[in-house]
């Protein structure tokens, strides 16, 4: 490489702490950043609340073996995420890898109880739709207390399906009394005087133009550095797409993104992340609440001011408020309490501060009004001063705030639909574009943030004309010159591409059965393109099942076109088994058409058969592994109990492997 000259970064966390006087460091194991922003809220809350000194650190750029070195008056944080099927987050693995061991080694001591100096916190993030419901922290937790850590606390665990923030709150009022206690601090002392900011944010008169930052996600380049792609610098990738599908209130695209003339490379199962940009309404009205309007394209600098910061600039800077709105921070999410509450004081008049107190502290009004309602901080902002709409009535409110509470834009992650054997610099996802009525508030409509961005792409390349439903605008002709074409519009999106473990088997003779409903069914039009493309090659290929459902056959029948050739040239008994659930008076899904192929499901399954399943992890998912079970009782003569334990046999030896969001 070209870039050694870099100093070398102390690894070692306990000397870094040591050097910067910190008692306490959380440690976060985040893939989408969540884990992430728990993590800082709790060492803000441990530096501010109650004045410990305290830094949060990614798993990822700390030697753990160290943990044995931990003085007994220091305590570390773990806020660790559990990923898809059980597993660790990428920056984690190597954490896991030690602690899990038979026989973990430390810096010093290998003995049988190494860590009996350690004083920790364990808080977990977990998905209860999926099986392995927050197994990352309980089993880290268990390794940590086998080699004689000290819990402190209790562990907490929240649940991102459910109640995440809830989870969180009731967890850390507990978690509190017992930090205090184990670090010998004074609970009562703990301080509430004023808010010392994070970041600081300083807008610039003078400012060379090529060097502020209009949404790009990474540093500019140094002239000769080599650049690798990837989460931490995506690649500006010309998209094109086309229109699968358009129903009364959804579009289904076909997008396709050149990689060609890069190093990047996927393989067929994986995921491809792609970065979205905030529409207009929501920039617009969040910057006119803040009164902000006049000020859009004003350059500013945004640095940490406290060290306790994770990064230096929390996105690339100098920048433009609009760009930090458009592009760098997620702008259309639902706000948490405790970031409502940090609002309160910037309230305009009694009346907003009471409805805005209200909804940080009464649980049932915030589920109800933002929560369940789906509404942003700007929405927030503006329900709760009611009648007064005049602009500005925020702009008290310093921008730092926002930086600090505001989550960074994070990257949406996309089933790829394209086989690498195939098309190894071309990769293919099928999105269809999200918008919905929230129960509470019918009359708004909340818009998928990247899925009607793709879509506003889509229409400009292909001109489509107006369809008559509602789509938020974009501004396609905005300031990120390197994702415009020759027409001035952007045709490019910011992509990098996540590895998975869902793979075809190794042998392409082993049979598959692959469930994939809806767009379910992307990752499986990769597996049957690359196993046509095995075929082509003269290698014997297995069976190869697919059950696929929708709506209806004439509507929305995903890739319908492309299935009998594919099919044919496999040949033998592969096929594709259709279940359009409404094309008739009852409801037929995938799992009912599993259940009539029964005896065939389970004689490929004899043969050593893979299973997969893509899609909806909440009802689809779990009927399908029901009816996978119903299989094993009715056609290989198992009890209950056996059947179970047989398709749980199928997943850990990795023979059922699942790919699916909730
Ligand atoms: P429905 O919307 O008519 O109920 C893709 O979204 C397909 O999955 C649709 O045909 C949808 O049917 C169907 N679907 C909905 N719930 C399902 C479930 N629990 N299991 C399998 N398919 C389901």
């Amino acid at each position: 490489g070209t870039n050694t000259a870099q100093p070398k970064r102390e690894t070692n966390f306990v000397k870094v702490m040591e050097q910067q006087g910190r008692r306490v460091i959380v440690f976060y194991g985040s893939q989408t950043g969540t884990a992430e922003g728990f993590a800082a809220r709790i060492a803000k809350e441990c530096s501010q609340r109650f004045g410990v000194s305290c830094m949060t650190a990614d798993l990822e750029l700390y030697d753990l073996t160290y943990l044995d070195q931990v003085p007994k008056d220091n305590l570390v944080v773990f806020v660790l995420a559990t990923y898809g099927e059980g597993d660790p987050t990428d920056n984690a693995m190597e954490f896991w890898d030690l602690v899990t061991e038979e026989e973990p080694t430390f810096s010093e001591s290998s003995e049988d109880r190494p860590l009996t100096n350690l004083n920790y916190v364990m808080f977990g993030l977990g998905n209860k739709t999926y099986d392995q419901y927050n197994e990352v922290s309980r089993r880290i937790n268990k390794c940590l207390l086998k080699l004689g850590a000290h819990l402190v606390g209790e562990a907490g665990e929240g649940d991102d399906d459910a109640s995440m923030e809830e989870d969180y709150l009731a967890w850390k009022e507990k978690m509190w009394p017992a930090f205090c206690e184990t670090l010998g601090v004074d609970e009562s002392s703990a301080r509430s005087g004023p808010r010392q900011p994070v970041y600081m944010v300083e807008e610039l008169p003078e400012y060379e133009k090529n060097e502020v930052y209009f949404g790009e996600l990474a540093e500019k380049a140094k002239n000769n550095a080599k650049i690798i792609y990837d989460a931490k610098r995506p690649y500006i990738a010309t998209m094109t797409s086309r229109e699968l599908f358009h129903g009364a209130d959804r579009h289904c695209m076909h997008i396709d993104v050149d990689i060609s003339g890069t190093n990047l490379s996927y393989n067929t199962g994986d995921h491809l992340a792609i970065w979205p940009t905030n529409n207009e309404i929501e920039v617009n009205r969040l910057a006119s609440v803040l009164g902000l309007t006049d000020k859009l394209d004003t350059v500013v600098m945004v640095k940490a001011i406290d060290p306790m910061a994770p990064k230096k600039h929390p996105f690339p800077v100098p920048t433009t408020y609009r760009s930090i709105f458009r592009y760098y921070i997620e702008i259309c999410a639902p706000i948490s309490r405790q970031v409502l509450n940090s609002f309160v004081e910037y309230a305009p008049s009694e009346e907003a501060k009471a409805n805005l107190t209200r909804l940080a502290t009464d649980k049932d009004e915030y589920r109800l009004q933002v929560g369940d309602a789906c509404r942003n901080l700007g929405e927030v902002l503006q329900l709760v001063t009611g009648a007064d709409t005049r602009p500005g009535l925020f702009a008290n409110v310093p921008f730092d705030l926002i930086v600090e509470t505001v989550a960074r834009m994070q990257p949406r992650f996309y089933s790829i639909s394209s086989s690498a054997k195939e098309s190894p610099k071309a990769i293919s996802a099928t999105v269809v574009t999200l918008a919905y009525q929230p129960l509470p508030t019918p009359h708004r409509t909340v818009y998928g943030v990247n899925t009607n961005f793709l879509y506003s792409i889509q229409m400009q390349n292909e001109s489509t004309v107006a369809d008559g439903q509602e789509h938020p605008p974009y501004d396609l002709a905005g300031p990120r010159q390197a994702y415009l074409g020759s027409d001035g519009y952007c045709h490019k999106i910011p992509v990098h591409v996540r590895h998975s473990q869902f793979k075809l088997p190794r042998n392409p003779s082993v049979p598959v059965i692959m469930v994939g409903p809806g767009t379910g069914v992307a990752p499986f039009r990769g597996f049957v393109r690359e196993r046509v493309v095995e075929k082509r090659n003269g290698k014997p290929v297995g069976t190869t099942l697919l059950f696929y459902g929708s709506r209806n056959q004439a509507q929305d029948f995903l890739y319908a076109d492309e299935w009998p050739e594919l099919f044919e040239t496999l040949g033998g008994e592969s096929r594709i088994v259709t279940a359009f659930s409404r094309d008739q008076a009852q409801k037929i899904y995938v799992q009912h058409r599993l259940q009539e192929h029964g005896a065939q499901v389970w004689e490929l399954l004899q043969k050593g058969g893979y299973v997969y399943v893509c899609g909806d992890a909440k009802s689809m998912a779990r009927d399908v592994n029901q009816t996978f079970i119903n299989c094993a009782i009715e056609y290989g003569g198992m009890t209950d109990d056996k059947a179970h334990e047989y398709v749980k046999g199928l997943r850990t030896t990795g023979r059922y492997q699942e790919d699916v969001w909730s």
